[in-house]
């Protein structure tokens, strides 16, 4: 079975692996993604994975030899660990709260999974996301959703007032990042409020799908996850109705000529 093949309807229990694992349904997704972006191009791609900790998605994607990948991330230990999977051909340290360090249209693609809400200044990056994707190019955005991102980004403000881990970074303090070893999430968003900053980064939404319902803090909730019925049921729930999804992907393309349009003498648009 391809690595991409969809999971069938079973009662059977399925392996813990990112293929079948419901936390990980958005890879398949990712992959099929992207290999249908490379198809639309005629050399190559070029993706930035924004946040990309140790590698897990440009690991499992396999894609074409002309597909670069590109990494940043926070931390040195990330950035070794996803060095390990040996499929990035750059791989940076950047501080995402100063901004991007690249040229404008640099990337065919940028991904940004689960690394949103962690920045306070999440608005402002994806207005750079868009300046250095080049015409066409297209943004994955995934991200944890809630009905009630207001009340709890107040009550997590609160909270961290009151105590900080050390370990953890947080933003509204003097913290030193470099001696955190983890971000704390400070940003939560609601299905609609996703849409629409990546919308007003000059985005156009070419798709908005969810894949999970819960996020499994619970424990007994994780086993269930481990049952195909569950899988199949909980992602065809949530592709269809996003508003029932725990996290969704939001997919925007910065606008430009379709390279797969042919103009009117019958070559492609010039991009
Ligand atoms: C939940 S992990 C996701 C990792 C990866 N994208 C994946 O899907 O496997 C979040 C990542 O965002 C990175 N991150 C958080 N805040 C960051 C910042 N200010 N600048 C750069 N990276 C940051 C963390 O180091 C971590 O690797």
């Amino acid at each position: 079975m391809s690595k991409n093949a969809p999971t069938r309807l079973a009662f059977g229990k399925i392996k813990d692996t990112v293929r079948y694992r419901l936390k990980f349904a958005h890879f398949p997704y990712l992959a099929r993604s992207l290999e249908n972006e490379r198809a639309r191009r005629s050399e190559g791609m070029a993706i930035l994975d924004v946040g990309c900790g140790p590698g897990n998605i440009a690991g499992f994607c396999d894609l074409p030899g002309d597909v670069k990948w590109f990494g940043l991330d926070l931390w040195e230990y990330q950035l070794v660990q996803a060095a390990e999977k040996r499929v990035y051909a750059g791989l940076f340290q950047v501080n995402l709260v100063d901004g991007l360090p690249f040229k404008d249209s640099s990337f065919d693609a940028v991904l940004c999974n689960e690394v949103l809400m962690y920045l306070p200044n999440a608005a402002e990056l994806l207005g750079q996301f868009h300046q250095v994707l080049k015409a066409n190019g297209v943004l994955f955005v995934y991200n944890p959703i809630t009905w009630l991102p207001k009340v709890l980004a107040g009550a997590r403000r609160r909270l961290r007032s009151l105590h900080q881990e050390r370990r953890s970074v947080s933003w509204d303090r003097q913290t030193d990042w470099k001696n955190a070893t983890r971000a704390c999430r400070i940003t939560y968003y609601s299905l609609r409020s996703l849409v629409e900053e990546v919308r007003s980064a000059r985005f156009e939404i070419i798709d908005v799908t969810g894949f999970r319902i819960f996020r499994n803090r619970i424990r007994a909730m994780t086993r269930l996850e481990d049952y195909r019925w569950y899988y199949a049921i909980t992602k065809s729930l949530v592709s269809r109705f996003p508003q029932l999804a725990a996290d969704i992907m939001v997919v925007g393309r910065k606008a430009g000529p379709d390279p797969t349009k042919r103009d009117v003498l019958g070559g492609r648009s010039a991009v």
